[in-house]
């Protein structure tokens, strides 16, 4: 057997209505719009209501991909939902969203790889298809971190924001669909980001809230370095096990955290800059939704059509880092 086991089926997104901008943060932290812009490229993010859960954002994206494919909840046999702001612990998002979807036939699961999340979620799902688990996998990546980051921090609050996006996957027609994936992690490197509380090791509790350990911490320097190298090395390896090379691409979506990684990895790649998609300036950091949203764009604006060539690209905490190349 050979790939292509899978494709992607449809695509949806939500973004929330409310628009936050640099000069916002100006009032209430030491920054600017003029910093935020020429370090990060981000301009503006989306920031979720109370109302806006991870889930109702999980599922307007879904009910966008079944309107697009003519399903039911019904036909989905599985809910892969990639997310590093939950709702609540336990249980998993996905089991949420099944519930408030309707999705009645389907198994349900979380994958936790952060940033790199929609890429391992949709590996996951190829993998259920290939194996004749499901014949409908349907793939979420949601984020509310404007809850989980700390708004007193510059250094992470003014990256941050939220959103969903979605696809269903099924099995390969006409030669469409995943080329080939490659997924690597460092969990040696896991304290240069992540949320050092609230979890089984410091239980939530008074102290925790006061020194600010629930929230999402990261050292930005080593983050940057790493995720430019990382990206190169997934860019390289997927294009290698598809055997294609970046001339073969018709498009490029990255994991949107900042404009200037977004630069070296597709200097790396050999991607020209008008063969890369970038909302980041648009959304901020959206975490595992960064490429879902960014691929509903793509693909509602015209500039991904069926039959083209697409490397998606990701890096998140972990370290986790994966490619995929695909085609549409
Ligand atoms: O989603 C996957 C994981 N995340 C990422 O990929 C993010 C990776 N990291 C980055 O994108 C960048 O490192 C940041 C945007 C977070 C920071 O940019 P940088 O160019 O690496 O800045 P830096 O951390 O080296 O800080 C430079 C200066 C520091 O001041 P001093 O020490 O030079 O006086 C910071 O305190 O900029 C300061 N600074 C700010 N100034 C104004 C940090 N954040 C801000 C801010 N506004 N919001």
């Amino acid at each position: 057997m050979k790939r292509p086991f899978a494709e992607l089926w449809g695509t949806g997104s939500y973004a929330p209505a409310r628009v936050m901008t640099n000069d916002e943060f100006s009032k209430f932290l030491e920054t600017s719009d003029q910093w935020i812009q020429e370090r990060t490229g981000i301009r503006e993010r989306r920031v979720s209501s109370k109302e806006e859960t991870n889930a109702c954002m999980g599922k307007a994206a879904a009910l966008q991909v079944l309107q697009e494919t003519g399903l039911t909840p019904l036909d989905v046999d599985a809910i892969v939902y990639a997310t590093a702001s939950p709702d609540r612990l336990l249980p998993s998002q996905a089991c949420d969203l099944q519930a408030i979807l309707g999705a009645k036939n389907a198994a349900a699961f979380d994958v936790g790889a952060a940033c790199s999340g929609f890429v391992y979620a949709l590996s996951a799902a190829e993998g259920m298809i290939a194996t004749e688990q499901a014949e409908h996998v349907l793939v979420i990546a949601a984020e509310k971190l404007t809850s989980i980051m700390d708004w007193s921090d510059r250094t992470t609050a003014v990256l941050f924001g939220d959103g969903a996006g979605a696809t269903m996957v099924r099995r390969s027609t006409n030669g469409r669909g995943i080329l080939s994936v490659y997924l690597k992690t460092d969990g040696t490197l896991a304290e240069l980001l992540y949320r050092p509380g609230g979890g089984a090791t410091h239980p939530p509790s008074e102290e925790l809230l006061k020194d600010h350990s629930y929230y999402i911490k990261m050292a930005g320097r080593e983050v940057f370095k790493a995720a430019v190298l990382s990206m190169a090395d997934a860019c390289d390896h997927a294009l290698e096990r598809a055997g294609l090379s970046a001339g073969d691409l018709d498009l490029l979506i990255p994991h949107q955290a900042n404009i200037r990684i977004i630069e070296a990895t597709a200097k790396h790649a050999g991607v020209p800059m008008d063969k890369v998609y970038v909302n980041v300036d648009r959304f901020g950091n959206t975490s595992a939704a960064s490429i879902a949203i960014a691929l509903d764009e793509a693909v509602k604006c015209g500039r991904l059509k069926p039959g083209m060539v697409v490397m998606f690209c990701a890096f998140g905490a972990g370290f986790t880092w994966g490619s995929m190349v695909v085609r549409w």
